[in-house]
């Protein structure tokens, strides 16, 4: 071990005043760790917006849960020197709803929508007048006397957050100019992040061990910052509050996460799959009633980390566990292939 990577990383971050979940979480693209290309070209399209005086066009935040959707929307407001609307599809319940929050938007101001695939379909066929002409069509009245009126809407900047652009309607889709991917973070980026986040919670950890935790945390901010906690709790106890390479092992051990950050639901499902379906080719409803848990859950939580580890494939018959799988589970592979 080097000098270099045992360095005790003492964290001169500024401190929130609040210590909750949220104060972890950057406000501005200059604090914000990692998805480079993605920064990169909002600071491009932010500023030509600001220089025109113009809403920013909307966008659309897709990619697995943790990676900092949410995140990323309040800062793109921040940046544009304007406030946001928060909500999410689920509890947008009646086209009213969604029409008396748009009516009420100030001009410029940035409308965001999480969980934008779970609007009903109905409702989401408002948006699509307000967000390609700025305009609200109001029916009144009912029967034969009905009309409708068109209400101009300021010009607002969507910002639309979902776990995958395939979940959306095509129309909803397109009228996004701005779509932008999340990518799984680096072990390196989310070593930042933790140093970061430590400097926050005003804990002390050595260099090697945020590294560890990084490349255990399954590409994912959040689940950095949730084990990061869970060391913090076991250094409490044991080391005076440091967090050494040690602590972040056993840690881990404890929490059943292995060296490349698969958790016990992982395993379990390429065990079943495996196990029980000859390593595949098996349905993800199938997968996901074999582990009681729901497909949504396994498809949006589970399956695109497998995916990106090369542990499993797709396959228009279903998900094919690969060789990799054996090996990191400690199996031996099926000798025909
Ligand atoms: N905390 C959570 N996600 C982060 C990120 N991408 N950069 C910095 N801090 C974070």
């Amino acid at each position: 071990m080097t000098d270099q990577n045992h360095n005790l990383v003492s964290g001169d971050f500024q401190q929130e005043e609040d210590h909750h979940e949220y104060s972890l979480r950057p406000s501005r693209f200059n604090e914000y760790i990692g998805q480079q290309d993605m920064k990169d070209n909002l600071q491009v399209f932010i500023s030509s917006a600001l220089k025109r005086k113009e809403a920013l066009d909307h966008v659309l935040l897709y990619g697995p849960p943790g990676l900092g959707k949410t995140t990323m929307a309040n800062i793109i407001a921040r940046e544009m020197e304007c406030s946001v609307r928060s909500t999410s599809g689920p509890v947008i319940e009646k086209q009213g709803d969604l029409a008396a929050i748009l009516t009420s938007l100030e001009p410029k101001q940035v409308l965001f929508i999480d969980e934008v695939h779970r609007m009903n379909r109905v409702i989401e066929e408002v948006l699509y007048s307000a967000m390609e002409d700025y305009t609200l069509d109001i029916m009144i009245g009912q029967g034969p006397s009905a009309r409708t009126i068109k209400l101009d809407l300021p010009r607002f900047t969507l910002i639309g957050a979902t776990t995958r652009t395939g979940l959306l309607s095509t129309p909803l889709r397109e009228r996004f100019g701005i779509p932008l991917h999340f990518e799984y973070y680096q072990p390196e980026e989310l070593k930042q992040i933790i140093v970061r986040s430590a400097g926050i919670l005003d804990v002390q950890i050595f260099d090697d061990a945020a590294l560890a935790l990084g490349k255990r945390s399954r590409g994912t901010p959040r689940i950095a910052n949730r084990l990061l906690k869970r060391a913090r709790d076991f250094a409490d106890l044991k080391t005076d509050g440091v967090i050494t390479l040690e602590i972040v092992d056993e840690t881990l051990t404890r929490l059943g996460i292995d060296e490349i950050g698969l958790d016990r639901l992982d395993r379990t499902i390429l065990n079943q799959i495996i196990k029980i379906h000859g390593g595949g080719p098996v349905g993800i409803t199938t997968i996901a009633a074999s582990v009681s848990e729901e497909s949504d859950t396994i498809e949006e939580m589970v399956e695109p980390f497998l995916l990106k580890s090369g542990l499993i494939r797709r396959t228009p018959r279903g998900r094919v566990v690969t060789e990799r799988a054996y090996e990191v589970l400690g199996l031996d592979p099926p000798s025909s292939e």
